[in-house]
């Protein structure tokens, strides 16, 4: 049976990743969830797994190297799945210390831990894997519609957030190359989907219309970013850790380019078909609620993968289109709200007036 390391198991990406995980694979493997559970790690996301006997939660935070060796010589675990980190654009901004430690410093401690537990006098056991989830702002940006960015693309990040996943993406490729360490890098697009924290866009727009409250686009709407259903990325990150060689990197993504304006106009379209007539909600969510604010600094214009590679060495290719995934995605939020509700009280308020400067 394989031991699963996944690390930021209970936010977006990484709980989506183990319900799918336990779905396709049910009894066959475990799976060790280590997540510090910072503002963005939600255990309520993970409701569904949490009395299996294959599961197991721990609050740790990958910054505390003791800690993150004591799991590597405790349990015997075959793949990393390494997910955790400060993740929020806006956030790196304002405060990128921590991004530095939780992505850099925290990598660092996962890759000490793994290459102790793993080496041999002639190498590595065998079936081990390190998955570094990593992100397509690490290739900068695109500064027209022509182009994608390729595996071969240069490293050119911009926010600390990019920044600080290059390092930690350097450092994965630093242990291959200097150990020949058992890892991949994945580089994905712009993921939605069920459970998303509604710092990011999408989520966000929905929870503001649903709530009759402005829609706030940076700048003139016009950036492109490439957008994933979640689980298609969960598909491409298990078919990465299973077949793919040592020190590879794939890109990853949709194939489905938006401007951000399309995107809010799309939310808005779909939630007054989708909301029934007598919905008292329906009244306030209007295309008037769109309000241009203050561009992010140093916004990057366009982000486009191509997927060539993985799908032609492991294929993988992404199956759900945008119009089924945004549907998808607006019913969960909407027989989910006192999710939203819940994890939008407290803290959150105030992050969302110092961010967009109103109540
Ligand atoms: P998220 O912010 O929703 O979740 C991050 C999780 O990591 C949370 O559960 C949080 O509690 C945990 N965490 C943060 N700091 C930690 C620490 N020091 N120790 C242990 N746990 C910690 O992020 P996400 O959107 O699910 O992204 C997951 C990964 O995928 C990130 O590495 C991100 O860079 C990458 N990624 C995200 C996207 C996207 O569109 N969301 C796209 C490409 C790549
Ligand atoms: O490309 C992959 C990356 O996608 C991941 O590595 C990051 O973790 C993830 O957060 C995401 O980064 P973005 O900055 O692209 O996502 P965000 O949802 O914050 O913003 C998407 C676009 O929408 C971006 O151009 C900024 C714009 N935007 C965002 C918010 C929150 C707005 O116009 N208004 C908003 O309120």
């Amino acid at each position: 049976m394989k031991t699963y390391l996944v690390t930021g198991g209970a936010g977006f990406i990484g709980s989506n990743f183990i319900l799918y995980m336990m779905k396709k694979y049910g009894d066959s493997i475990k799976i060790i969830n280590v997540d510090k559970l910072t503002y963005a790690g939600n255990l309520e996301n993970l409701k569904e797994v949490e009395h299996r006997d294959n599961y197991k939660f721990m609050k740790v935070d990958i910054c505390d190297k003791d800690k993150i060796l004591s799991i590597f010589n405790t349990y015997d675990i075959d793949i990393v799945i390494h997910f955790a980190a400060e993740s929020h654009v806006d956030r790196s901004i304002k405060n990128p210390e921590v991004f530095v430690n939780t992505n850099v410093l925290g990598t660092l401690n996962l890759l000490t831990g793994a290459k102790q537990a793993w080496e041999t006098e002639d190498g590595f056991k065998k079936g081990k894997k390190f998955v570094q989830v990593s992100t397509d702002e690490v290739y900068g940006e695109l500064e027209d519609d022509e182009g994608f960015f390729y595996e071969t693309t240069p490293l050119d990040p911009h926010s600390p957030y990019s920044a600080s996943k290059t390092s930690a993406d350097l450092l994965v490729k630093s242990y291959v190359d200097t150990f020949h360490f058992p890892a991949n890098i994945t580089r994905c697009s712009n993921n939605y989907g069920p459970y998303q924290f509604p710092e990011k866009l999408i989520p966000l727009m929905i929870n503001n219309a649903l709530n009759g409250k402005k829609l706030p686009v940076y700048g003139r709407g016009l950036n492109v970013r490439d957008w994933l259903y979640v689980d298609d990325h969960c598909k491409a990150i298990d078919i990465v850790a299973e077949g793919g060689p040592i020190g590879e990197v794939y890109n990853v993504g949709g194939h489905n380019e938006k401007k951000n304006i399309e995107i809010v106009n799309m939310v808005i379209d779909s939630l007054l078909e989708m909301l029934p007539e007598e919905d008292p909600r329906r009244k306030s969510i209007s295309h008037d609620l769109i309000t241009y604010v203050e561009d992010r600094k140093g916004h990057d214009f366009r982000y486009a993968i191509a997927p060539d590679k993985i799908k032609s060495d492991l294929g993988w290719e992404p199956e759900t289109p945008f119009a089924k995934g945004i549907k998808l995605t607006i019913a969960w939020y909407l027989e989910n709200m006192d999710w939203m509700e819940r994890i939008t009280k407290g803290e959150y308020q105030n992050y969302y007036k110092e961010m967009y400067r109103e109540d």
